[in-house]
C-alpha cells in the first residue's frame, strides 16, 4: 500500500515509517522538520508546515503525483506547558493542519485516515480503566486540539473518509537507538537526562492514593505503538464502519517511583530522588482500557515496562 505519513521525521512517526516499510508499504512523509530528524528515515520526504498558507498546493500535487491509499496524521505540536502559554498557536497548528489535511484529501479522494489522539482527550478522568467512551474533558489546549481533531475527523464521514482515532498513552522506549525521543518532556526521557547529568530525577507528589503515593501512568512501547497504526491500516481497508476511537496502551500502570526503580537497574547506577509536591494538573492515574482495541484490532502491547525503561536507557548511551 502507498501510505502518506505526516510527522514522519519525529519520534514516532519514524517507528510508524520503519514497521511499515518493513511491513512491504511504500512511504512518502510530509514533515516541517521543527522537531523531526531527516536522519530518522530513508524515503521521500516533503518539508512544508502543514498549517501553512503553502500547504494545500504542496499537498494537492503531493496527492496528485502519488496515489495514497490512506494517510497516518502524525505531525502536531505536542508540548502541554507551551500549549498553555500559546494557545492559539496550538490551535493554528493542530487544527490548522489537519483541516489542510483533510481538504486535500477530500479533493484528491483520498478516503482512509490514521489520526494520532491522546489521553490527554481525558482530562482527569474518575475511573481505574478509562473506556474510550470515558466523557472526559480535555484540561489543556494541547489535549483540546486532539478532541476537536478527532471530531473533525469523525464529520468527514459526510464526504467519505473512513477515519480511525488513536489514543496514545505514555509512549516511550525505542526499536533501534536512532530513533529513540531525543525531547526531555516525558518522564523516562527527562530522568534519564537528569541521571546522565549527574542530577537526581524530580518525583512530583508521592501523596496521591496511587500503590506508593506517586503518580501511574499506562506506558506503551514505541514499537507497539508503531504496530497498531499498521493493524489500524489493514482494519480501514477491510473495515465498512466510517469512523472509530481507540485506546493504545497495556491496560497495565506504573507508578513514577516503580519506573525510576526500573531505570535503576536498566542503568545499575543508585541514585536520589528529588521530592517535590504535587504540580497542578496532573490526574493520579491514567491507564487505558485496553479492551476495544484488543477486540476489533487484535492489538496486544508485547513490551512491558522493563524492555521500555532498558531500550530508552541503551539508546542514551
Ligand atoms: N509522545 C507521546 O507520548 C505522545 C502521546 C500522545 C500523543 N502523541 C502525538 O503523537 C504525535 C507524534 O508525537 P511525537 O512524540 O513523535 O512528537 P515529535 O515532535 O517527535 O514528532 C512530531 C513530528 O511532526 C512534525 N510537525 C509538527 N508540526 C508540524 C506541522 N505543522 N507540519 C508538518 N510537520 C509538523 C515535527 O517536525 C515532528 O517530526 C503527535 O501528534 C503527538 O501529539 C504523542
Amino acid at each position: 500500500m502507498k501510505l502518506l505519513i505526516t510527522g514522519g521525521l519525529g519520534y514516532i512517526g519514524s517507528h510508524v515509517v520503519l514497521q511499515a516499510q518493513r511491513a512491504g508499504h511504500e512511504v512518502v512523509v510530509v514533515d516541517d522538520l521543527s522537531t523531526g530528524l531527516t536522519s530518522r528515515v530513508d524515503c521521500q520526504v516533503v518539508d512544508v508546515d502543514l498549517a501553512s498558507e503553502k500547504a494545500l498546493d504542496v499537498l494537492h500535487n503531493l496527492m496528485n503525483e502519488h496515489h495514497f491509499e490512506a494517510v497516518i496524521h502524525l505531525a502536531a505540536r505536542k508540548q502541554v506547558g507551551q500549549s498553555v502559554e500559546q494557545p492559539e498557536r496550538y490551535f493554528k497548528d493542530n487544527i490548522g493542519g489537519l483541516a489542510n489535511l483533510l481538504l486535500a484529501m477530500k479533493e484528491a479522494g483520498i478516503k482512509k485516515l490514521v489520526f494520532s489522539s491522546s489521553a490527554a482527550t481525558y482530562g482527569i478522568p474518575e475511573v481505574e480503566l478509562v473506556p474510550e467512551d470515558y466523557p472526559g474533558i480535555p484540561i489543556n489546549p494541547y489535549g483540546q486540539t486532539k478532541l476537536i481533531g478527532e471530531w473533525m475527523v469523525s464529520n468527514a464521514s459526510i464526504w467519505g473518509l473512513k477515519g480511525l482515532n488513536l489514543r496514545y498513552f505514555n509512549v516511550a522506549g525505542c526499536e533501534i537507538p536512532a530513533l529513540a525521543d531525543t525531547a526531555e518532556l516525558n518522564l523516562i526521557p527527562i530522568a534519564i537526562a537528569a541521571i546522565k547529568r549527574g542530577q537526581s530525577p524530580k518525583v512530583f507528589g508521592v501523596d496521591y492514593p496511587t500503590i506508593d503515593g506517586s503518580c501511574v501512568r499506562d506506558y506503551v512501547h514505541v514499537g507497539d505503538l508503531a504496530n497498531a497504526h499498521l493493524l489500524a491500516v489493514a482494519y480501514l481497508e477491510q473495515s465498512r464502519q466510517e469512523h472509530a476511537t481507540f485506546n493504545v496502551g497495556t491496560g497495565i500502570g506504573a507508578s513514577v517511583l516503580e519506573v525510576l526503580a526500573e531505570i535503576r537497574v536498566a542503568s545499575g547506577l543508585d541514585f536520589e530522588l528529588d521530592m517535590h509536591p504535587r504540580r497542578p494538573g496532573d490526574p493520579p492515574k491514567l491507564i487505558a482500557d485496553t479492551s476495544r482495541i484488543e477486540n476489533i484490532l487484535s492489538f496486544k502491547a508485547r513490551h512491558d515496562l522493563k524492555e521500555i525503561v532498558k531500550s530508552a536507557w541503551d539508546a542514551s548511551s
